[in-house]
């Protein structure tokens, strides 16, 4: 009798464990289950997100860009976007506006088109130009000198380095005499023909193109005064002194490209790159940013504008 008894209540026991070891079971998952909905992958999920995707957004944006997601519709382009080389969060927003205004081109294209501002009109929101970053600063139509600029350490140009009356930043000028001497020992004369120019004067040559060919024409071959780098001081145009024309046809030109980083000249305006510098192409005109940020924008194939916005104001 007593066996049987015990029989009993190991079984009442064994059945009331079973019981609880059940309900914990179903506890856990319950709480795993809450758990997991409350994650980005759950949430990303419900609004179409692949988990591919996924992967990306979480990785690369933080929470606060993740709830903002979430209150959107689900797009394709965002995870495709942070996974650009030259993308910038801070501009998230404006490549996809800038994406719906132009459905046909690359998302690379995009993202460098933004990056150097031109989802905005030239000269509408001018920034002054950050000159503290010395020879790294920054002067295109969206970065612009204030009037009374004054540029440091301008030194006259000997005739022998340039055409008269040119005169450059100190810094620069020593450079381009390196530059010259060495490829004077390869044949070739390089001269300056243009450099150093006061606002007054940029403002002139402006008017004048304007006057000539008309605004647009003008605003591809010039700027506008107070977004020179001719105002600068670190800016010049070169010729051939041999052959002065044509200067993108001369194998000194080759020589520019091959060699000015390494004396801290950068070909500004490069052929191709139009949409982004804003300007056409100009085979003459070098500017002077030293020699390390030359050589790093050289490795990097990307202009100035790019360069600057990405890795110098990011
Ligand atoms: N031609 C260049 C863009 C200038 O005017 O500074
Ligand atoms: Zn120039």
């Amino acid at each position: 009798m007593p066996k049987l008894k015990l029989k009993k209540s190991v079984k009442k026991y064994l059945i009331i464990f079973i019981i609880i070891f059940i309900l914990l079971i179903i506890g856990i998952k319950a709480i795993k289950t809450y758990k997991y909905h409350q994650t980005y992958e759950y949430k990303l999920l419900q609004i179409n997100y692949k988990l591919d995707e996924i992967k990306i957004l979480t990785s690369k944006l933080d929470n606060k860009y993740l709830d903002d997601l979430l209150t959107k519709e689900y797009n394709s382009n965002i995870p495709k976007l942070l996974t650009e080389k030259y993308f910038m969060l801070k501009n998230l927003d404006r490549y996809l506006n800038f994406i719906s205004k132009n459905p046909d081109k690359a998302l690379s294209d995009i993202v460098a088109l933004v990056n150097v501002n031109r989802d905005r009109d030239f000269y509408e929101e001018l920034e002054t130009t950050d000159t503290s970053k010395g020879s790294a600063m920054l002067v295109n139509k969206y970065h612009a000198l204030s009037k009374d600029y004054e540029c440091e350490d301008i030194v006259k140009v000997s005739t022998t380095y340039g055409y008269s009356g040119m005169s450059l930043n100190k810094e620069a000028y020593d450079a381009f005499k390196r530059l010259a001497d060495d490829a004077k020992k390869d044949g070739y004369t390089i001269v300056i023909l243009s450099s150093y120019r006061t606002y007054e004067y940029q403002d002139k040559l402006w008017t004048d193109r304007k006057n000539q060919k008309g605004i647009e024409k003008a605003d591809a071959y010039a700027a506008r005064a107070g977004s020179s780098e001719h105002e600068t001081g670190l800016a010049i145009d070169v010729a051939d002194y041999n052959n002065p024309i044509n200067f993108g046809e001369q194998e000194s030109y080759t020589w520019m490209l091959n060699n000015s980083y390494k004396y801290g000249y950068i070909l500004r305006y490069p052929q191709g790159k139009e949409d982004i510098t804003g300007y056409d192409y100009e085979a003459w005109h070098y500017r002077y940013v030293g020699a390390d940020l030359a050589t790093k924008i050289h490795n990097e194939g990307i202009t100035f504008d790019e360069y600057y916005e990405f890795y110098l104001n990011n």
